[in-house]
């Protein structure tokens, strides 16, 4: 039995990957199946919370009882998050949001020229979300959550990535073969800003999504 303790709670979760389009028909994009945020969205209805998820490009099935805002770039998505955060007692940025996007847009399609090099794609930053919204808070006492895909010195970078990016948790993932992208399984190590480290052992993505909100409800008071 699921204890509804996220009950009267509004949470905006976040998932999928952004896509940062070229011309009309290409996009430079990532790996994200959006599946984790899916499971976040699902795990907080269950819990009792009223849920906004927004999604990029994810192609899932909409979880029952659930309102779902879909955007694709991650301009769009910031615009998104700051549209719906003011009324949230928990923002989590399950999204891999890109982090350059092209600095122009073809309004026609990019053609191949016959004897000519293409011209080199010229990148911009993106505005990080995560951490706009960890240092205004639109809310106050409000729940902030960031996710971090790590290759190498896992804990060190997640560490480094909390203080940087000022959220309450950071779920830090080690990128590997059976987890993480696209996968039904997760590992992770949840970091809290008050310096706990939670673990989650290999398994399904809603079992972390439980020990996320288990974290953020305690948090919540
Ligand atoms: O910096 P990095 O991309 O590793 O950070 C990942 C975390 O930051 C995720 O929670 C992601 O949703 C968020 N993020 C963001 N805006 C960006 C890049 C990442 O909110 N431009």
């Amino acid at each position: 039995v699921t204890e509804p303790d996220l009950a009267g709670r509004h949470v905006v979760v976040t998932a999928g990957g952004t896509r940062e389009p070229l011309d009309p028909v290409r996009f430079l994009g990532n790996r994200s199946s959006g599946k984790q945020g899916y499971a976040l969205a699902r795990t907080a209805a269950a819990r009792g919370a009223r849920v906004t998820l927004i999604e990029a490009g994810t192609g899932l099935p909409d979880p029952a009882g659930v309102d779902i805002v879909r955007i694709g770039t991650a301009v769009q998505l910031r615009e998104a998050v700051l549209k719906a955060a003011p009324d949230a007692d928990v923002v989590v940025m399950a999204a891999a949001v890109a982090d350059f996007r092209p600095r122009t847009y073809a309004s026609g399609k990019i053609k191949k020229k016959d004897g000519q090099e293409p011209e080199p794609i010229v990148l911009v930053r993106n505005p990080d979300i995560l951490a706009e919204i960890s240092a205004d808070r639109p809310r106050p006492g409000q729940v902030v959550v960031g996710f971090a895909a790590e290759t190498d010195d896992v804990l060190a970078n997640g560490r480094a990535k909390l203080a940087r990016k000022g959220c309450d948790l950071l779920v830090v993932n080690e990128v590997g073969e059976r987890k993480t992208f696209g996968s039904e399984e997760n590992e992770a190590v949840v970091l809290g800003a008050d310096g706990s480290e939670t673990p989650v052992p290999y398994g399904p993505k809603e079992a972390l999504a439980e020990t996320v909100w288990d974290l953020v409800a305690s948090r919540l008071g």
